[in-house]
């Protein structure tokens, strides 16, 4: 099998022998129903994408709301070092000027325009013949070119191709390559081709075009089949492929990075060395920051970041593991960055010690984030026997929560007996103001969470409602940390469009974790609401109007 370098009229290009990994976690993952990120978690991601060394980063849809434009623009002037950031952009007047606008600023800006396609999106969605959505194709193509200039990349997608009537698709994407776009994406929208079926539309496209455009691909996996397509598009001739972290995104979500990129890795005769330059040890800690960030937990099972991906229970297994792992393991845990543990910190530790096991666990961390967490890793080494390798993540996540503090905790009290009633209190600080409030509830954490809704409903007019609440223990015993999840929404803000935010919180006690966790979404929603900041802002973006 040989690959030939892509270079084409316009953009980048990419070289002989390589895949351009185009992360879109922060535009399609982020569109997961429920999985909103604030701008500061957005750049958080991005940033740890950089580490991850992926080729393009998209980074959101500046259009859908001014929230999503400024982290568009943020990201794109801070991400650097050869790496490009994206923009996402209908078709339509509007769109792909403020696209432009956000995106100016980055040192390899790539836009990403679309617009749909096929017959079913054309005649009830867009309202247009085939003929009108191709000439809006042309001229949304030709403006960009222009506005970009000759070496910026410029992705033009048809949604839904893959149910796309073969040669009017062919047509769409030869004028739009005429026109000026350098990579051409195939979407398979809503997850319906088969890897065999896939492989061949992409090689249809490939031998149109030539080497004019780098072709593109975009699975999403209703069928469970997105890896797969992704994978047979590249033997057909792709040369870039859109992910997402832990496969998160619409629905059932999109080809996932760490699966698609392994398996580059794992089967270079199949890919000759097509993944060079993705940093993989750096996988386990971005499919960690995503998990915790969205609040999307990680099935055991999962390939490659699942907790189960590198565990050998059976007899038969263990045996053949310890003899040699390759017995059972295709790839090592180190190469995705679980590396074994050499370094167990406790109360004596220092702050160089804190920062070597942090790095073993692949987090960079140094001035005063470690000065944090190494105040935080010591308290917790008094607080119980043992601070483990899942301790000490956990207390790397929830320093990355972004989290405004107009409502702070001065302190709490509950009385609890048997029968389930309980008492609580809370004293809070509401916007500068001491505010106090006192509830009974069906237990203990129900009674704060009502004290603290007693508290702060005079000065918010509204009170946290709880959508889901998870507990879980970080690590054995019984002294561990218990993390828990609080994703609310405003009692004034409801239906299926409502803005929901996620709090996280860790502590050996679970009470004060619920408390914290509750409070952190109750910041988030109050800080939303100041900034006049509605579900569009954070990902819960109406289904009907995007891709
Ligand atoms: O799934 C899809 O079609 C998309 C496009 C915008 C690429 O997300
Ligand atoms: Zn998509």
């Amino acid at each position: 099998m040989t690959f030939e370098a892509i270079t084409p009229r316009f953009g980048s290009g990419v070289a002989e022998g390589r895949v351009r990994i185009f992360d879109t976690t922060l535009r399609d993952g982020e569109q997961a129903p429920g999985a909103g990120l604030t701008a500061a978690e957005k750049l958080e991601v991005a940033r740890q994408l950089a580490r991850l060394k992926v080729d393009v980063i998209e980074a959101g849809f500046p259009s859908a709301s001014p929230g999503d434009f400024e982290a568009v623009r943020r990201i794109a002037l801070e991400t650097k070092g050869g790496i490009a950031v994206a923009a996402l952009a209908r078709c339509r007047d509007g769109d792909p000027q403020r696209a432009v606008e956000a995106i100016g600023v980055a040192e390899r800006p790539h836009l990403h325009l679309f617009i749909a396609t096929s017959d079913i999106h054309l005649k009830h969605k867009l309202r247009m013949s085939r003929d009108e959505a191709l000439k809006e194709a042309v001229r949304w193509v030709k403006w960009a070119r222009e506005a970009l200039g000759r070496d910026a990349e410029l992705e033009f997608s048809a949604e839904d191709a893959s149910r796309t009537e073969h040669s009017f698709l062919l047509d769409v994407y030869e004028a739009v390559t005429e026109a000026g776009a350098s990579t051409l994406n195939i979407p398979d929208t809503v997850g319906y081709a088969i890897p065999s079926e896939f492989g061949r539309l992409v090689g249809d496209v490939r031998q149109r075009i030539g080497t004019a455009a780098t072709i593109s691909v975009h699975c999403h996996n209703d069928l469970g089949l997105a890896t797969a397509n992704t994978l047979a598009a590249v033997q057909a001739g792709a040369r870039q492929v859109e992910v997402t972290i832990n496969g998160l995104g619409e629905r059932a979500g999109n080809a996932s990075l760490e699966e698609v990129v392994m398996a580059l890795r794992t089967r270079p005769a199949q890919f000759p060395d097509l993944a060079a330059g993705v940093a993989t040890e750096q996988i386990t800690a971005a499919s960690r920051l995503v998990s915790y960030l969205t609040g999307f937990a990680i099935q055991p099972n999962k390939a490659i970041v699942g907790a189960n991906a590198f565990a050998h229970e059976s007899g038969i297994h263990q045996d053949g593991y310890l003899k040699n792992p390759l017995t059972y393991e295709i790839m090592t845990p180190q190469s995705v960055g679980l590396a074994g543990s050499t370094l167990s910190i406790g109360k004596l530790s220092g702050r160089r010690g804190l920062q070597g096991k942090l790095r073993e666990l692949g987090h960079e961390v140094e001035g005063e984030q470690l000065d944090v967490l190494y105040r935080a890793a010591i308290a917790l080494a008094d607080a119980k026997k043992e601070v483990t390798d899942a301790d000490l993540l956990a207390l790397v996540d929830q320093g990355k929560t972004d989290v405004p503090s107009s409502i702070t905790l001065l302190n709490w009290s509950i009385s609890s007996s048997s029968g389930g009633h309980s008492t609580g209190s809370v004293s809070l600080v509401v916007d500068g103001e001491p505010h106090a409030g006192e509830a009974t509830g069906n237990g203990p954490v129900n009674a704060l969470f009502k004290a603290v809704d007693e508290a702060i409903r005079p000065i918010v007019h509204w009170n946290p409602v709880l959508t889901e609440y998870e507990i879980k223990a970080v690590s054995a015993g019984e002294d561990a940390q218990g993390q828990v999840l609080a994703r609310c929404r405003r009692s004034s803000d409801e239906g299926p469009s409502a803005l929901i935010m996620t709090g996280h919180g860790l502590s050996t006690n679970i009470i004060e974790a619920s408390l914290e966790a509750y409070l952190v979404a109750a910041n988030k929603l109050h800080g939303a609401e100041i900034n006049g900041i509605t579900a569009a802002f954070v990902g819960q973006r109406s289904g009907a109007e995007l891709p």
